[in-house]
């Protein structure tokens, strides 16, 4: 069987949970190629995966590495940039979230991949998490808990991992930016997959990362949907304890909780403290929450599998650009609401730099006051 070949722009964070759902679970896939911007860290990531060529430069990767699909796990602010390299060079692409710092950005994205013939497919690993994915089927197919009138989901820990996250001219924003565009785009995805969006309002706070960045490290977003469905995210990077992810979903005949990362867990106890407990666990002494099978419990191999299928058969991703810049709407849309304290309709756009300056030129006072 002829793999389909992959090149991996990144060699970071998410660039290792990649390469671990292609090497374990995409077996029609081939990873050819890594780039780093660092000769060294590329070179250490190929040797690590058995990856045959390495590059320190994005575009002669695409050019010279014989790859048809581009995976761009990179910061944010690249993320139009490298999608409109890849198209020019006619390879498919999947690219990470969010789908990219501005709606104008979003537009090229998505009318180069057209010009081009290419796919284009908004890497939301929360529309493929198998636990998700069961009960999203409960609701939609099973008709389990009637009709949906209120769908939650938080996504929250203690903060990201690299500098980039925290310079909002990199990120576009804080936790909404980074979390929240999970919650949005799974609400949508419950949702049919497009669900008209009617008003978006949002409350923000920084708290724990406020000497660091300018970004909000806590977001409460309440969207409402047509039929006057309603949707809540909460994401935060000020929250203790590691990585959080619940979804709640309410029907008139019934109700569904689900919760990725501690329920799927074993609860341990340990005096002394031991490995790697989850993402951004931080302590293992005392009582902790043990995961097991992280990456395939997140959905991202099953996401990778989906899109090769794709790319092979010519098909449609389940999740597109259009999808991703819909998010960003949204992310617009509650940021502007939390700068004003109004609710926002939608549609709405902005010639911001970046999506967070909507709530920062507002000057609201940021430090919430402790009791
Ligand atoms: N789906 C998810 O849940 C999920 C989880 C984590 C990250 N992500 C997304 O993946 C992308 C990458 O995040 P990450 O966690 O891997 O970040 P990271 O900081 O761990 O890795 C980023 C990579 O980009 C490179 N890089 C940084 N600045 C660069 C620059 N100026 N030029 C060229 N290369 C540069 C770094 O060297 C590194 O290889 C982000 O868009 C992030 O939002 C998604």
């Amino acid at each position: 069987m002829k793999k389909t070949k992959v090149a991996l722009a990144g060699s970071g964070f998410i660039s290792h949970i990649h390469m671990e759902s292609y090497l374990r679970f995409v077996h029609e896939a081939e990873v050819v190629a890594v780039y780093s911007r660092n000769k060294e860290n590329a070179a250490n990531f190929a040797k690590q995966y058995n990856i045959p060529t390495c590059y320190d430069d994005y575009g002669k990767m695409i050019k010279e590495s014989g790859c048809e699909v581009v995976d761009i796990c990179l910061p944010n602010f690249l993320h139009h940039k490298a999608t409109l390299m890849a198209a020019e060079q006619g390879k498919h692409i999947i690219l990470e979230k969010p789908f990219c710092v501005t709606l104008q950005e979003a537009d090229e994205m998505i009318a180069a991949c057209k010009e081009a013939g290419v796919l284009l497919m908004y890497a939301e690993e929360l529309a493929f998490a198998p636990k998700y994915e069961r009960v999203r089927n409960l609701v939609t197919k099973e008709n389990a808990i009637g009709k949906v009138y209120m769908l939650k989901n938080g996504e929250k820990h203690s903060g990201p991992h690299s500098d980039w996250f925290y310079d909002v001219s990199q990120s576009g924003g804080g936790a909404l930016m980074d979390l929240g565009c999970h919650a949005i785009a799974w609400m949508r995805w419950v949702l049919g997959g497009n669900p008209k969006i009617k008003s978006v309002s949002a409350t923000m706070q920084s708290i724990y990362h406020y000497e660091r960045s300018k970004a909000e490290d806590n977001s409460v977003v309440v969207i409402e949907f047509e039929n006057d469905v309603i949707g809540v995210a909460e994401d935060s990077w000020a929250r203790h304890g590691g990585m959080d992810d619940k979804i709640e979903i309410y029907g008139d005949k019934g109700v569904v909780y689900s919760d990725l990362f501690q329920g799927n867990s074993s609860l341990t106890y340990s005096v002394d403290g031991y490995g790697y407990v989850a993402e951004k666990a931080g302590e293992s002494k005392g009582w902790s929450f043990t995961m097991f099978e992280e990456v395939f419990n997140q959905g991202y191999p099953h996401e990778l599998i989906h899109f090769i299928d794709c790319v092979r058969n010519g098909t449609k991703p389940l999740v597109t650009g259009e999808d991703g810049r819909a998010v960003l709407e949204v992310i617009y849309a509650a940021y502007e609401s939390a700068g004003t304290g109004k609710k926002v309709y939608l549609p709405f756009n902005s010639d911001v730099e970046v999506p967070i300056d909507l709530w920062l030129r507002q000057g609201i006072k940021r430090k919430i006051a402790t009791l």
